[in-house]
């Protein structure tokens, strides 16, 4: 993990959040790599959610919402992490973390007792601050869909089985953030609610797990590093009946990417109870009016980055030298060519280049780069994961063909100019 924090960080993936003022621990900003290969991971999960499906309907709702939504869904109360302070050194510490309850892991220092700690961010809306105007920061970005549950069925007229999709950021005050961009204070999520049959609510779970999993493997993670993880049933969140996670073997232990929940009809009878409105399903056919069933595969954006990013870290022993690629997927990998001419003191072979460049931007992410010798070029374009290099050099000028190299087997071919365009688009 050192090392792909350091490469993150080297080559523009992810930074310190305000770094110039000694940074914000566990904050982190995401740099020009970083957010291409994000909204690649957002846009991959869209499309296999949403335009793949027939039964997916994409939803944006606000972060701030009713107070009164948090307290129907249970999160004003039972959102919590037990945590211990010491008395000493004033450290806070997650009580379910502590071997030894009474004493300080770090100094040794007496603790209290073990106090309930609130993970929602709590501020207030407008110019004057008191209980009246309370509004949370959404800790998860479902309840925006439960609450919408009436709008859809009333604009939309889904049949059951259906479900809403959101990708949105979420905040928790996490008593323990850490393990780079793993636990952090604010992070995106990526999830569905989905509203089915109480007596096919198994049935779908079941489907929903070997679904999502699928989308990790078929996105390019090694079946070795992902597993599915029934949760026991003293794990379980207030409003869960059963809950599998999907966990991907990190550095620091196997750990959680997603959960796929069966949250029951808990959500739905909660609002419909708090807000007087009846949240009930009426099935036409069987002329009968229930509340559905929620399956909710629930993914953690940074955390999905964080396991492409582990995943597709290699390095490899070319002639005396180590070669650092990130072996991305090709929906993934933020660059998908690079164009490079071999000299930059030859003005024709820079203008070729760029033009070639240039049209090649119409159709895929390219880059221009001629601020180093080739063989610095391609090293960084390994290392950032980019798929194909097309060097110009000066017998194009002569035969109208580029070499293209091929990121993982470094093969390669030369193509006619006139021909480029159909051959990247053929590979990718
Ligand atoms: N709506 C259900 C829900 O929020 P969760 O298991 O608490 O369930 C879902 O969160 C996903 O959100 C997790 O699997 C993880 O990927 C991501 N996530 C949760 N807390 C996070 C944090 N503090 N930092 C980064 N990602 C987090």
């Amino acid at each position: 993990m050192e090392k792909v924090v350091s490469l993150c960080k080297r080559r523009g993936f992810i930074f310190q959040s305000s770094d110039i003022y000694g940074g914000l621990s566990n904050a982190w900003d995401y740099g020009p790599y970083g957010v291409e290969l994000k909204n690649n991971v957002k846009r991959a999960w869209w499309k296999s959610i949403v335009y793949q499906r027939n039964d997916i309907l994409g939803m944006d709702a606000a972060i701030l919402m009713h107070p009164k939504v948090w307290e129907a869904s249970g999160h004003v109360e039972n959102f919590y992490d037990l945590k211990s302070d010491c008395k000493s050194c004033k450290k806070r510490f997650k009580t379910a973390d502590l071997a030894d309850k009474n004493k300080c892991p770090e100094c040794g220092g007496e603790l209290t007792e073990s106090r309930k700690f609130n993970l929602m961010f709590k501020t207030h809306q407008g110019a004057v601050e008191d209980a009246a105007n309370v509004v949370y920061l959404r800790p998860e970005t479902a309840q925006g869909m439960f609450v919408n549950f009436s709008n859809i069925l009333d604009s939309k007229h889904p049949r059951l089985p259906f479900g809403m999709a959101q990708i949105g950021k979420a905040f928790r005050n996490e008593i323990t953030p850490g393990n780079f961009t793993f636990r952090t204070r604010e992070f995106e999520q990526m999830e569905v609610e989905y509203f089915v049959n109480p007596e096919d609510a198994d049935k779908k779970l079941a489907e929903w797990i070997e679904y999502r999993f699928n989308w990790y493997l078929d996105l390019g993670l090694k079946k070795e590093n992902l597993r599915q993880r029934p949760h026991a049933k003293d794990e379980l969140a207030h409003y869960a009946k059963a809950c599998t996670d999907i966990e991907y073997n990190f550095s620091f232990g196997w750990s959680e990417l997603e959960g796929i929940a069966n949250r029951t009809d808990f959500d739905l009878k909660q609002h419909a109870e708090a807000s007087g409105k009846d949240l009930r399903f009426f099935d036409d056919a069987a002329k009968k009016r229930f509340y559905p069933y929620i399956i909710e595969p629930s993914g953690g954006v940074d955390r999905s980055v964080l396991a492409y990013l582990a995943d597709a870290y290699h390095e490899e022993q070319v002639k005396e030298e180590t070669r650092v690629v990130l072996k991305l997927h090709r929906d993934l990998s933020p660059i998908k060519v690079a164009v490079l001419p071999l000299l930059k003191n030859r003005p024709q072979l820079v203008e070729l280049a760029k033009k070639i460049a240039q049209d090649l931007k119409k159709s895929h992410v390219t880059v221009y780069d001629d601020t180093a010798a080739i063989g610095k070029l391609y090293r960084r374009q390994d290392e950032v994961g980019t798929l194909y290099c097309v060097t110009i050099d000066v017998q194009s000028l002569e035969d109208q063909q580029v070499t293209v190299r091929d990121r993982d087997t470094m093969q390669q071919e030369r193509i006619g100019i006139d021909k480029l365009g159909e051959y990247l688009s053929g590979k990718l």
